[in-house]
């Protein structure tokens, strides 16, 4: 059964931990996180981006499978299914498609608008014991091959968006998507200590957990990072094992081609590195 992510969020808060929130592409994605937090007897929180459930042939093809690899794979840890970066209608399609948790990104809004779409959501959600996740201060990342520095959100406007109701805040604390930069300067604690004065209990979320050196991310989780965002690096592993696959001819020993040989390294690859990252995280043995 799918949870909200609120439950899990709210004890990782107190218990200075975070939940990890890893992207599905497809079934491999979908197996080999969810077989890692099992192993590591750690909630989790798997989640797709619109463009993810596009690829995944839509959001109730996304639940779906979700649902049943963890019937198939006796998954026993909780689960909150959750749509990254949504935009309004995203979120009332995932809604519909029984996510358990959504996020709307209405960073890029004025604020004002920002504030009250995500209002109107925050009651949706709650009526319906749905998490909401909402974003103040865009989280940069490549536009047009051009790679950001990383930006700040203002702290008032996160009390602000924290007093609607929602259930974890994702706010720009100098964190990008994709790899960083070379000379990024690192995630900014003093706004981070700014933002969490401001909003108190609120479970904050770190996007662009890719390639934040250990001890920055365990940091951040100290001060009340509750939840981190990792896609990057679970896709950089997978092409690695699959390329290593490839370039030592396996494909063209026997069987090699079979998608269930071809694919297995880059599977086994993926759940590696969740399991390295709850343990990063300190979310293992907190199902
Ligand atoms: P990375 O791809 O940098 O890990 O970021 C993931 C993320 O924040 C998804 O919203």
């Amino acid at each position: 059964m799918l949870v909200s992510a609120k439950e899990m969020l709210e004890k990782a808060v107190a218990g200075h931990y975070a939940i990890g929130a890893f992207n599905l592409n497809n079934l491999e994605w979908t197996k080999s996180v969810l077989a890692a937090a099992q192993e590591a007897n750690a909630p989790v929180i798997v989640q797709v981006s619109e463009g993810a459930g596009k690829y995944m042939a839509g959001f109730k093809n996304v639940a779906d499978i979700v649902r049943n690899v963890m019937e198939y794979q006796n998954i026993t840890v909780p689960v909150a299914l959750h749509l990254d970066h949504g935009t309004y209608e995203g979120a009332l399609k995932c809604i519909e498609a029984g996510f358990s948790s959504i996020m709307f990104d209405g960073s890029a809004l004025p604020i004002e608008e920002n504030l009250a779409k995500t209002k109107e959501l925050a009651e949706l959600c709650a009526s319906k014991g749905i998490s909401l996740e909402a974003e103040v201060g865009a989280i940069g990342g490549e536009e047009d091959g051009v790679v950001g520095m990383g930006e700040c959100a203002d702290p008032d406007e996160c009390k602000k968006i924290a007093d609607l109701g929602i259930t974890m805040l994702a706010a720009g604390i100098g964190n990008i998507h994709g790899v960083y930069p070379e000379g990024w300067p690192g995630l900014r604690f003093d706004v981070l200590e700014a933002i969490k004065a401001k909003t108190g209990d609120m479970p904050l979320v770190l996007h662009g957990g890719s390639g934040i050196p250990d001890e920055m991310v365990q940091q951040a989780v100290r001060m009340g990072v509750a939840k981190v965002n990792v896609n990057t690096e679970c896709q950089l592993v997978f092409a690695a094992a699959t390329r290593e696959y490839i370039e030592a001819g396996k494909d063209q020993k026997g069987k090699g081609f079979d998608p269930r040989k071809l694919l297995a390294p880059g599977a086994a690859a993926i759940k590696a590195k969740v399991l390295e990252k709850i343990y990063l995280f300190g979310s293992n043995d907190k199902a």
